[in-house]
């Protein structure tokens, strides 16, 4: 799909025509993923944070927010809690935060391996080639990092860069992929100041890197940010500004389905935040094919305020699993068993091997 049909169908609002959209990807996710929804465990380990991002709620300057971060036995007990629930993954989820031993966090990732042989997905933010490298030595199978925009400006606005050097989030990307990690990237949709044409290109960039996971989700105002508090003032033109709604991400997540019809894509907890009611169901019928049920313990879901009214803040580790395993068997689907790798890293695999002429 070219930029021109991708700009197309983003602005497109005949509902009839996205029907045409909605079977499209629906048929590509069944094709290429299958009916198994993949549950990842998510445990937001830390809400320390060096960065400032604009659109963050536990941004390094926002003073309010009382900063915990869990122990190894803290985090082992999720991790088993995750082996119970028969999820195949955790995703170990945090800010950028210096407090986190690189050779603590390696001994970490042995022990849920080789205690659960659980698969281990990283999310924490921009970390050098030796701690990612340190990081898949001892067993870290995948890493997220969303490139949360491909418009260069509108990027280095969002994300000062203080005392740290100049972001290269598709840099990290490719090392990760060099390294062996499964590869997930992604963005917010409606950023105050991105345009239909950089959203266009967003899209055509997942399908250039080749990701093996992409998440989306539409930006959520948090006030104790800039991008909260001047919204207003920050938005493109009228008409050029992309909104920051359901609609919108489906389309999104749809488009992504088509341009990588391999990848895992999760229907996220941004998007059930905007439609409590069924925003995840109909996430899943559109393109998406992985839910990530929230671990972290309850005294500390409320302070990974990244974003306001998130959803699941006052539920359980345990009310999430029954509830998410409700609402995809409610819709006709199966849950994942297993790892759930993403198939692409097997034809990435195969195309890079034939094109060495190894066998
Ligand atoms: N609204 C929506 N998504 C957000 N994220 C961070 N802050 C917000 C917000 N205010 C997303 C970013 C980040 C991911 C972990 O959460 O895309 O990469
Ligand atoms: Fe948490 Fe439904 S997934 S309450």
């Amino acid at each position: 799909m070219d930029r021109k049909e991708l700009l197309t169908w983003l602005r497109q609002d005949n509902p009839r025509k996205l029907d045409e959209l909605w079977r499209m990807a629906d048929t590509l996710r069944r094709e290429n993923v299958g009916d198994a929804v993949h549950l990842r465990g998510l445990i937001e380990l830390s809400n320390h944070c060096s960065r400032s991002c604009w659109y963050c709620g536990i941004r390094g300057d926002n003073r309010e927010v009382e900063r915990y971060r869990m122990t190894e036995a803290e985090i082992l007990e999720c991790a088993a809690q995750a082996a119970r629930f028969g999820y195949g993954t955790v995703v170990l989820q945090a800010g950028e935060d210096p407090g986190i031993r690189p050779e603590g966090l390696a001994d970490l990732i042995r022990a849920i391996r080789s205690r659960s042989g659980l698969a281990v997905t990283l999310s924490l933010g921009e970390r050098s080639d030796e701690e990612l490298r340190l990081w898949r030595e001892a067993g870290a199978d995948r890493y997220l990092l969303r490139f949360e925009t491909s418009n260069p400006e509108l990027f280095e606005r969002i994300h000062p860069s203080a005392s740290h050097k100049r972001s290269d989030r598709v840099g990290i990307l490719k090392t990760l992929g060099s390294l062996g990690y499964e590869v997930g990237s992604g963005v917010m949709i409606g950023i105050p100041g991105q345009t239909w044409d950089d959203l266009a290109n967003d899209i055509l960039l997942f399908a250039d890197l080749d990701l093996d996971m992409i998440g989306v989700g539409p930006f959520l105002p948090h006030p104790a940010t800039p991008l909260g508090q001047d919204m207003q003032k920050l938005l493109a033109p009228p008409g050029e500004q992309v909104p920051n709604t359901e609609d919108v991400t489906y389309k999104v997540i749809a488009l992504a389905r088509i341009v990588c019809p391999r990848a895992n894509i999760p229907s996220t907890t941004a998007l059930a935040t905007l439609n409590r009611f069924n925003g995840r169901e109909i996430g899943l019928t559109r393109g998406a094919n992985i839910v990530m049920p929230n671990l972290t313990p309850m005294q500390y879901r409320a302070l990974y305020e990244i974003y306001p009214a998130k959803a699941c803040v006052q539920e359980t580790a345990e009310s999430c699993h029954h509830c998410l395993r409700r609402r995809i068997l409610g819709i006709g689907r199966t849950i994942g068993t297993g790892r759930g790798d993403s198939p692409n890293r097997r034809f990435a695999g195969a195309a890079a091997r034939k094109r060495e002429g190894v066998a």
